[in-house]
């Protein structure tokens, strides 16, 4: 059984760095993407600390994204492309650090505590993105680069740990 293990928070890039180690085991022998996404939604919210809500959402159609795999509070299904902060980083194809979601117009409150958020796009090579890890967080400023880039690097194990169906 896999059972995480407790981080030292005080250097954030190591924490990251042990995230993403952590996250390999944890997904080792198991290519289901669903199950996969499940699983990283879950160590995620548990091991980073300040998090209300973090998960999946996935590209079902070339203008729609739909909720996958997450902890938290239960959230909006759909967000068209261009919409939120997940529609806008799918649209500009770019990861998003949304510092306070209350000077961000576009904001989708699913949860009103939510004062911050973290988008990161999955990529399947030089595709265009298929779907994104959105974290959200009760703390304003929570997310920086180092966070852009350790989930950047947890979607990528991600990715590469599941069979996609072409
Ligand atoms: N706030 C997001 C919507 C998803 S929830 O945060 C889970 C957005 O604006 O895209």
């Amino acid at each position: 059984m896999f059972a995480a293990q407790t981080i030292d928070m005080s250097d954030k890039a190591a924490f990251h760095r042990e995230l993403a180690t952590q996250l390999k085991a944890l997904l080792d022998g198991e290519r289901d993407p669903i199950a996969n996404a499940a699983n990283t939604a879950a160590l995620i919210f548990q091991m980073m600390p300040d998090l209300n809500w973090a998960g999946f959402y996935f590209m079902q159609s070339d203008d729609e994204l739909v909720l996958g795999p997450f902890q938290g509070k239960p959230a909006c299904v759909r967000i068209a492309v261009g919409r939120g902060v997940c529609g806008t980083a799918i649209d500009l194809g770019t990861s998003m650090v949304i510092k306070d979601v209350h000077d961000f117009p576009g904001h989708i409150a699913c949860d009103p505590d939510s004062r911050s958020e973290l988008v990161v796009l999955l990529m399947d090579g030089d595709d265009a993105a298929f779907g994104v890890i959105d974290l959200d967080s009760p703390v304003p400023g929570r997310f920086d680069k180092v966070d852009q880039a350790g989930i950047e690097a947890l979607a990528s194990i991600y990715v590469a740990a599941c069979d996609w169906e072409e």
